[in-house]
């Protein structure tokens, strides 16, 4: 275990828009991807979880993450880390919502300060990969080092290991 590293992510079970149709997920792409970063690395798990869940409804969780977005809104989380300050680094990891970050994810980096520590982005995604997340983590956390981003298509988050791998070791 490496007790400098924190994996943190957001996910949503239920309905979900995988490889063009809609699925129930009992398991969300994201923490799918998640838990294998953490049985490479080790580190502490964190899961961003909102005070008022996201409907399992695909077309009204859209709507409403859409409505999030355009109004800049930060939705209320649970649960908080007891000290940031031992790490160094921070995996996060999110599905693309309109083509960035879920807003609870916006809400989780404003809560700490991540600053001097590196921050690892990765998603799950259904063709907009990365979308302009990194820039707006670049805004939201202006001292970290953000490195490059993994993006990873939501239907195949249980095949993706070599290419996890390879960014996991990579260093930029
Ligand atoms: C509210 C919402 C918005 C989405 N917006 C996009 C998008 O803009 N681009 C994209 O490629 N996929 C989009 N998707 C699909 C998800 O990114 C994809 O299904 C992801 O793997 C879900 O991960 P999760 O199960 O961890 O939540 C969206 C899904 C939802 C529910």
């Amino acid at each position: 275990m490496n007790n400098k590293i924190l994996i943190v992510y957001f996910s949503h079970k239920g309905e979900n828009y995988v490889n063009g149709k809609i699925k129930n997920l009992t398991v969300g792409n994201t923490e799918i991807v998640d838990k294998k970063i953490q049985s490479i690395v080790g580190g502490d798990l964190f899961e961003i979880v909102c005070e008022k869940p996201y409907p399992q409804n695909y077309k009204e969780c859209t709507e409403q993450a859409q409505n999030e977005l355009r109004q800049n809104i930060r939705p209320k989380i649970v649960g908080n880390i007891l000290d940031i300050s031992k790490y160094e680094v921070v995996y996060i990891g999110y599905p693309n919502w309109w083509s960035t970050m879920p807003m609870p994810v916006f809400t989780f980096l404003e809560s700490y300060d991540f600053s001097n520590k590196i921050i690892r982005p990765f998603c799950t995604h259904e063709g907009s990969k990365m979308g302009k997340s990194e820039s707006d983590i670049k805004v939201l956390c202006p001292d970290s080092i953000v490195f490059k981003g993994l993006p990873i298509w939501g239907s195949k988050v249980s095949q993706d290991d070599k290419e996890l791998y390879e960014w996991i070791t990579s260093s930029i």
